[in-house]
């Protein structure tokens, strides 16, 4: 299987990253290819976590390659603190990590500007992860953003740099004030060199690797719930997450994409702000959270929980086209008396099976769920479909008929060989 893509169908933090981890032993390169250090990915190694936000998951497997594509935006600062910190967990970069000279970079200009909107939007702010994402996207689309090969070019650096903070001065002027922009353009330059010898013609590479038949993972940020375009809009973060950004990101030829698998939580997750049709406040909401430790791994803030919304997985499904399910977490269900699947919403007392466009919509839908019986076993130590408690099974195989597509990894722990493979072809 040349190259396969890893997409979070719900609001992000579906479990991507264990996936990836997973399927990263028989792969030979893995690839980032949209958002930034907004993401959190958790890896449990033996008891010993990681979380990586702008670094490819694959880069915990040694040998393997990593890419960072083009679509993705880097702030140089947590790129080298990211680097650092693996190192000094044994992790080695030695001709491993390759960097996109396309991808565009986060200056501190824009994590302040980020936290500037936020604030101005008072009650109506987003919840970003502050992380300056969605004004280095809008860099990027004005044209005036900076590449990491700019940061090999100091003159030019430098200019583009006084473009942005000449085009910006009102909204900049306190930051002008307290921030020394000429160390801050020597400090990039540095980071520059120290990344020099990664930086390549990524697209180029990416197609190269196909060509010789390495097997490529391409490992998404967010979900396609978050996505720019088919999320839910304002609400969302500023990039493609759904299976055109794995594209535009990467530079890689479409037709050479041989699977797509969407990552699913048992239940659905959502953290910042904008509506969550399914979500649940009360007992069964901090069970979930405690239990599944749903708690972000950029902010810490907790994450709202609520029940499996299948409305809003076949929109995604439609969009990204999956060929296969991985459902994550299933452990967390354990011990609960029944378990709710969202089936389709009402709004303005109309029934609507697919996920809303408007957010004014979005907001009113009300969920109409059918029930399902739950199971007290715990289930983590179990490695075989047909070992799982029948409930279990009738929960998967009841999501599987609606969805019409086969789960055929199943989560129930966050550990890599915390996994159930089906093979359903
Ligand atoms: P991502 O952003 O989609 O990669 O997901 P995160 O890493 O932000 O959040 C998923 C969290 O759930 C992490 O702490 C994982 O270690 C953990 N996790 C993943 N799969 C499972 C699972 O099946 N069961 C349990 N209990 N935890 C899981
Ligand atoms: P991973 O890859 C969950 C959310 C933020 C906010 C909105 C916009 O770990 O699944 P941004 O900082 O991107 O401008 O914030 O998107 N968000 C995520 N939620 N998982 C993520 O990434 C997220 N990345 C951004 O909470 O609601
Ligand atoms: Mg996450």
């Amino acid at each position: 299987m040349p190259s396969t893509v890893v997409l979070g169908a719900s609001w992000g933090d579906e479990g991507k990253a264990k996936i990836v981890d997973t399927l990263a032993e028989k792969m030979d390169v893995i690839v980032r290819f949209q958002g930034g250090c907004n993401a959190g990915h958790t890896v449990v190694h033996e008891d010993k976590k990681f979380v990586v936000h702008i670094i490819p998951v694959g880069i915990l497997h040694p040998q393997k390659i990593c890419i960072i594509g083009n679509g993705v935006v880097i702030n140089p600062y947590q790129l080298i603190a990211e680097i650092e910190d693996l190192q000094k967990q044994k992790i080695s970069f030695e001709n491993r990590l390759f960097i996109s000279s396309q991808a565009h970079i986060t200056l501190p200009i824009h994590t302040y500007l980020d936290e500037m909107n936020e604030k101005k939007r008072s009650k109506n702010a987003i919840g970003t992860t502050k992380s300056g994402i969605g004004p280095t996207y809008a860099e990027k689309s004005s044209r005036s953003g900076i590449r990491i090969s700019d940061l090999l070019d100091s003159k030019y650096l430098s200019a583009r740099i006084d473009n942005i903070i000449n085009s910006k001065k009102e909204l900049l002027s306190d930051w002008i004030d307290k921030n020394d922009v000429k160390k801050m353009k020597m400090d990039l330059i540095n980071i520059g060199k120290k990344i020099e010898k990664s930086i390549v013609d990524t697209p180029i590479l990416i197609n190269r690797f196909l060509d010789e038949n390495k097997d490529i993972l391409f490992e998404g940020a967010q979900g396609t719930l978050l996505d720019i375009d088919f999320g839910s809009y304002p609400f969302v973060t500023s990039s493609n997450a759904s299976i055109g950004g794995a594209i535009t990101g990467s530079g890689i030829n479409p037709k050479k994409i041989n699977k797509i698998i969407g990552v699913m939580k048992a239940y659905f997750t959502r953290v910042g702000n904008g509506p969550f049709p399914t979500e649940l406040k009360g007992k069964i909401g901090n069970f979930i959270r405690e239990k599944g430790q749903e708690f972000g791994a950029t902010t810490g803030r907790p994450r709202k929980c609520g029940w499996f919304d299948l409305a809003a997985t076949k929109y995604s499904s439609m969009i990204n086209g999956f060929d296969e399910i991985a459902l994550t977490k299933l452990d967390i269900y354990s011990g609960l008396k029944e378990i709710k699947i969202c089936t389709h919403y009402e709004i303005d007392g109309e029934k609507i099976d697919y996920f809303p466009n408007r957010i004014q919509q979005l907001e009113k839908a009300v969920p109409k769920f059918i029930s399902l019986p739950s199971w007290n076993e715990e289930i983590s130590d179990i490695r075989k479909y047909s070992n799982l408690p029948k409930n279990a099974k009738i929960f998967i195989e009841t999501l599987e008929k609606i969805i019409n597509l086969p789960i055929t990894i199943i989560s129930v722990g966050p550990e890599k060989n915390q996994t159930i493979f089906r093979n359903k072809n």
